[in-house]
Parts: structure tokens; sequence; C-alpha cells
């Protein structure tokens, strides 16, 4: 029988590509997710992209502050291992509204841990972002409450092994990910103005903004904007089934991965790239630097190399031609009308 792996937050971006890479490499994938920011739609293209593997794919509208719900789940399935995306994830909104954030981050993972607990369910991988690490093992600290959220989860699973040792911990570390499943069919679709770099250049490449404006053009960069590490989402997702197959490993306690390519790509580049991947030309505006952006951060992706036997395969041309095909064939995220896909 194939090992059953729970999703919290499948329906999201990252979520959604991993639970069919999941499906694909033969595991059973049970989605949990309020929707808050994320479209069932998203679940319903996961399940049709997965063709004969996609009756292995459950959806449940679960909320994971809800924990009678979620014991409901647990006391009717066994999962062989959790993964965690479920949070909210936007800085600025953190900052308005901090409150928000620590109940939905940290209220929902408690309860998760405790539920998986109660139900001897004690291998997971957790998803923990990344701006405030520059090496592999030293977190700095972090400037808002989305970070802080993020920094208090890792060190509530390294109490939990602390305590616990037959805990089995994969703290996955983050870099950009960008770009789309190469069919089109699901990407990234965030409600409102976006944040992050990607989803604005291509809503301005559908016309739906005029202009992209550039945060900062005097950093100590190759040309002057600041430089991340991208990676496509793909290989993201392909990062999270090695290290799903990884928590077989007896050896595995907690074990922190960061996923990049460690390589650096300024603002500018990704612009050109996209334009040349879309055909598009993207109107720059240039301003002052974000508050709270660092100047160059990319991954050491040796660890995981290693110990995952994992490594991204795409470059940042195939990225934007994946982020491309998805926006131009869901110029409106999910919620287009059919006939524009
Ligand atoms: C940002 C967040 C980080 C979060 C991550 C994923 C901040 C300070 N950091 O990281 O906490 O984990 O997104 O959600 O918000 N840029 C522009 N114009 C734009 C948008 C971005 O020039 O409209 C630039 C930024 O200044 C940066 C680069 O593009 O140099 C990438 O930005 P972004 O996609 O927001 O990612 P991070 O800054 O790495």
């Amino acid at each position: 029988m194939s090992s059953s792996i729970l999703v919290t937050g499948g329906a999201g971006y990252i979520g959604s590509h991993t639970v069919l890479q999941l499906l694909l490499g033969g595991y059973k994938a049970v989605v949990v997710d309020n929707l808050d920011n994320s479209s069932e739609i998203a679940v319903k293209r996961v399940q049709e992209l997965a063709g004969e593997h996609g009756s292995n794919l459950s959806f449940h509208k679960i909320d994971l502050r809800d924990k009678p719900a979620l014991e409901k789940l647990f006391a009717s399935e066994k999962f062989d291992a959790v993964i965690h995306f479920a949070g909210l994830k936007a800085v600025g909104e953190s900052v308005q509204k901090p409150l928000m954030y620590y109940d939905n981050n940290l209220i929902g993972t408690i309860v998760l841990l405790e539920v998986m607990a109660a139900h001897g369910c004690k291998n997971q991988l957790f998803m923990v972002g990344r701006r405030w690490y520059h090496a592999q093992r030293n977190p700095i600290s972090a400037t808002n409450p989305y970070g802080r959220t993020k920094l208090f989860i890792e060190e509530i699973c390294r109490d939990i092994y602390q305590s616990d040792s037959t805990w089995k911990i994969i703290l996955l570390r983050y870099f950009n990910p960008v770009g789309a499943h190469p069919s089109g069919y699901i990407g990234e679709d965030p409600r409102g103005i976006p944040n992050n770099l990607m989803p604005f250049v291509q809503q301005v490449a559908v016309g739906r903004r005029p202009a992209l404006t550039v945060f900062g053009t005097d950093y100590g960069t190759k040309d002057g904007t600041g430089v991340r590490d991208y990676i496509h989402v793909v290989d993201l997702a392909d990062g999270h089934i090695a290290a799903v197959n990884k928590l077989a490993d007896p050896s595995v306690g907690c074990e922190v991965y960061n996923l990049g390519t460690g390589k650096g790509t300024s603002v500018l580049e990704m612009v050109a790239a996209f334009e040349k991947a879309s055909g598009k030309k993207i109107p720059l505006v240039t301003a002052g630097r974000r508050p709270g952006d660092a100047e160059i951060v990319y991954a050491s992706t040796d660890k995981a190399e290693r110990e995952l036997n994992w490594k991204a395969k795409y470059g940042v041309d195939e990225m934007c031609r994946d982020q491309w095909n998805w926006a131009s064939k869901n110029p409106y995220g999910y919620e287009a009308p059919e006939s524009t896909n």
C-alpha cells in the first residue's frame, strides 16, 4: 500500500506543486487547507494533472486551529508523514496585524503537533521560510512578525525533538520559488497586490499593472539591484519528495536543509529573462530600497545535494518560460472564466 502524506496548505502555490509530485511519485496525498489564501480549483487541477494517480488525492477544508476537525481526520486516517505549508506569509500584513499572524501560524502549528503526537504520527516536514538565515545553521533574527512565527516554529520543533527523540523532523529553508508547472495549469495566484517580484512582473506582463517598481538600484551588486536565489517551484516540490523519502532513514532526527539553486540573480536580470521568455516589455519605475530587504541572498546547497540526493534542475530561463505559460493561460489566476484557460 502506498504511503499516505498529509499536506497542510496543499491548495497553495508550493503546496499544490508538491502534492502533484507526491501523487506522480506514487504517494497518497491528503490535503488540508482553509482556502483563506488559496483556491480549491488548484486541487482539482492537480487531480487532473496526476492522471491515473489523481484518485490518490483527497481534500478537506479544515482550519488547523479547529482541533476537533483535525482530531476527526487523524482518527479516520493513518498518515506516514505530514508536510506543513499552511500559514500566512505577507510580511507587510504581518506588521499591521501581528496577532492574526501569531494566531494563524503558531496556534495552527501547535494544534497540528498536538494532534500528531496524540495519534503517534511523528514524521514531519516543515517549510520554514528563509529570509533570516545567511548560513545553513545560524538563524540571524526576524525583522517582522511573519518572520518571527517561522523562527518560533523552528524552535518549537527543536524543543519537541529534544523532549522526545522518536520524532523525525526535517526543516526546509526555501529561497525564492518562482515559475509554475510546465503545463501552465497550476501556478501562483496571490490575492491583492503581489508582494513578491515575479507575481508582480507577471501581472505587468498581462496588463493588470502598468509598471514594476524596482526597489533599490544602489546595492553593491553587479547592476545595483537586489540579488536572490530563484528556484523553479517544481524543483522545490521535488526537494520535498526527496525529504519525505529521507524520513525513512533511521538516522534522521531533527534536520535542516536549504532548498535553493546556489546561484544569485538580480532583479534586472530576472526582468530581462522574463521579457525574453514572454516577448513582453516590462516598464520599470525605480524607487528606494524596500525596508528590511537584504542585498544578496543565495543558498548553500551542499548538504541537500549530499544527504537528500536532490539538486535543482531548472535555470532562470525555464522559470520564466513556465511563469509566462501559466500567466498567459490564466491572466486572472484560478478565478478566470473557463474560456481563458
Ligand atoms: C520576500 C520577503 C520575505 C518572504 C519572501 C517570500 C520582504 C522584506 N521579504 O523576500 O520575508 O519570505 O518574500 O514571500 O518582504 N522587488 C522589486 N519590486 C517588487 C518586488 C520585489 O524590486 O515589486 C525586489 C526586491 O527588492 C528583492 C527582489 O525583488 O530584491 C525579490 O523580492 P521578493 O520576491 O519580495 O523576495 P524577497 O525579498 O527575497
